[in-house]
């Protein structure tokens, strides 16, 4: 299964990617072709999604369940792909519900965060994989830098929790403050 899995994980990795430049362009331009690029923004973000199940489907087979939770890397590497397919997960729904509106005023910018957040979750599912393997690369170096070291179990301190409470009401914030000029032009 390990092989099936390597190849698996580089349709969600290119698809994902694909699709970060093409939210960036689009938060950047309004032009002909960022608008064209956005049309395929929902079956791109689709495909990417059915890619990544598949090959978190796949992952879950490659070691006995017992081996990959039992060491802080696999612990890791399973946390971190879990994070990234909901994160997609959300980034489609949130483009398929709310159409062309997502690109008004500043919720643009909002979604130009997320999917660098999400490519950057995807790159650190990716490293960890790597590091199962023993391919190191220096992304697990800047995680060290800042403060996370990759052999150790991912966890949450209450500092990282207050800056989460932070960043969660500040997009609220963002999103009430993008929301105001549709209501009073509506
Ligand atoms: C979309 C989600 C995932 C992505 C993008 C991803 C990515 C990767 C990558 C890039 C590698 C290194 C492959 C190589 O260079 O040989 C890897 C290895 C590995 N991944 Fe994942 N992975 C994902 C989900 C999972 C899940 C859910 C599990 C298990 C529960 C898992 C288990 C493993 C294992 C055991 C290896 C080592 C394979 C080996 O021994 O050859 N992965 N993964």
């Amino acid at each position: 299964m390990a092989g099936y899995h390597v190849v698996l994980v580089h349709f969600p990795i290119a698809l994902w990617m694909t699709a970060t430049l093409a939210i960036l362009w689009r938060a950047l331009s309004d032009g002909a072709l960022a608008k064209a690029i956005d049309r395929a923004l929902v079956p791109l973000l689709v495909v990417g999604l059915i890619s990544g199940l598949a090959a978190y489907a796949v992952g879950l087979m490659v070691w006995p369940w017992e081996t990959i939770s039992s060491t802080p890397l696999g612990r890791n590497h399973v946390l971190l792909a879990t994070w990234t397919v909901a994160y997609w997960t959300l980034l489609l729904a949130t483009r398929w519900i709310q159409g062309e509106a997502v690109w008004d005023g500043v919720m643009r910018w909002v979604m130009a965060g997320l999917a660098i957040l999400g490519s950057a979750l995807l790159g650190i599912t990716g490293t960890l994989g790597g590091h199962l393997v023993g391919i190191y690369t220096e992304v697990s170096e800047a995680l060290r830098f800042f403060g996370w070291e990759v052999y150790t179990t991912f966890y949450v301190p209450t500092l990282t929790l207050a800056a989460i409470g932070a960043a969660t009401v500040l997009l609220i914030g963002l999103g009430i403050w993008g929301r105001a000029p549709q209501r009073s032009a509506g």
